[in-house]
């Protein structure tokens, strides 16, 4: 078991281990307190997991509600926050009560929003259970659903109060599920870990703790740097740009980790172009998601990602800051005009298809 803490401005802790869950509800009595917990989970992960956590919390004095999003990018909807809203509202939450997010990134985007939202703010635990969650969005404070014009348009930046990370929950993930948050892996050894590209190499399982706990250290430094996301923290945004720009351009039918995954191809093989990287920085970078499984290449054209970038909620005005590579384990942040974001564009899809 290995705990990180996360210097935010109101600390919390994250633990990673296997087993966790049913100790949720003596770890959330003694650093949450509250008397209702509200289990926030998906149409898949409820009846393989809710219902131990429920358990969990009852042994500890919790009065247990829970709420069943559908399954999948769709359940980030306005229609699903506000009914998880008034479901809150039925069962008289207060303030000090608690919001378990029990799933992936859905999952915790929609009830991290929510919880952020009811009676401006209930305690949080979330509880990842895909390693894309794990790795990533269960940290960090970043909570959102999508509008029709676009991904993650309305949310917040809400920290959770404790994230408890039972990796043994991955046992039962579907493996593109799986394939798609080592997506996530690969971007922080391209921004900070270069290592992390070797413990994807060899068999994953063995290493879940290892991954998640250096993922989430580079993570937690990140946002205790920059927790509102105005300057380094935009580091974890590299293939995220390019990345959501395809899931808008796919009516979100590509998942958001093969999606980053083109977007750090588009991104590294742009820089490569400029001589801001070796070409040996694309090549190993393709080599690692071919051999995981993940795209490199896209079907969207630069004017239609273009188009789409337009909606991105980190343009500012005609300035968009876009990460690129200058070595593996090193990237760097850019700010460019719209004009140059096309050039970018065009140089990081010129060799599409070409592999
Ligand atoms: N807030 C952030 O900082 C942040 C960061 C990265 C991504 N995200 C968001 O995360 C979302 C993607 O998250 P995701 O990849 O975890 O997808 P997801 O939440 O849709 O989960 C993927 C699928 O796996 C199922 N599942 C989850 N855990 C399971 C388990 N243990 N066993 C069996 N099935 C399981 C789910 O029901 C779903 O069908 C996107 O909406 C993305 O925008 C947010």
């Amino acid at each position: 078991m290995k705990t990180i803490a996360v210097a935010a401005a109101r600390p919390y802790e994250i633990i990673i281990g296997a087993g966790l869950l049913e100790k949720a509800g003596s770890l959330a009595r003694q650093n949450l307190g509250g008397e209702r917990a509200a289990i926030v989970s998906d149409a898949h992960v409820a009846p393989l997991y809710a219902g131990q956590l429920g358990d969990a919390l009852g042994a500890a004095g919790y009065a247990v509600c829970q709420y069943m999003l559908p399954a999948g990018e769709n359940a980030k909807s306005a229609e699903n926050f506000i009914a998880l809203l008034e479901f809150f509202a039925g069962n008289k939450l207060s303030r000090s009560d608690l919001v378990l997010a029990l799933g992936g990134g859905v999952v915790g985007d929609v009830a991290g929003f929510a919880a952020a939202s009811y009676m401006r703010g209930l305690r949080l635990m979330q509880l990842p259970t895909t390693l894309l969650a794990a790795v990533d969005s269960s940290v960090g404070g970043k909570t959102a659903i999508n509008l029709k014009a676009g991904k993650n348009l309305a949310g917040a930046f809400y920290q959770p109060h404790l994230v408890l990370s039972d990796y043994s929950m991955l046992d039962t993930l579907p493996e593109q599920y799986l394939i798609d948050g080592c997506a996530e892996v690969v971007k922080y050894a391209m921004i900070a870990e270069p290592q992390l590209l070797d413990l994807l190499a060899v068999l994953l399982k063995p290493y879940y703790e290892e991954i998640i706990a250096r993922c989430v250290a580079i993570k937690s430094r990140l946002v205790a740097a920059d927790e509102f996301d105005t300057g380094s923290r935009q580091l974890l945004n590299f293939g995220h740009t390019f990345g959501h720009a395809i899931e808008t351009c796919s009516g979100f039918t590509v998942p958001h980790g093969r999606a980053v995954a083109m977007g750090m191809v588009i991104a590294s093989r742009a820089a490569a172009a400029r001589g801001l990287c070796g070409a040996d920085c694309p090549a190993r970078l393709m080599q690692t998601l071919l051999g995981l499984g993940l795209p490199i290449n896209c079907d969207y054209g630069a004017d239609e990602l273009y188009q789409a970038m337009l909606l991105d909620k980190k343009r500012d005005g005609d300035t968009f800051t876009i990460v690129l590579p200058e070595r593996i384990g090193f990237c760097r942040l850019e700010k460019v005009n719209g004009r140059q974001l096309q050039e970018y564009l065009r140089l990081g899809l010129e060799q599409n298809g070409g592999q």
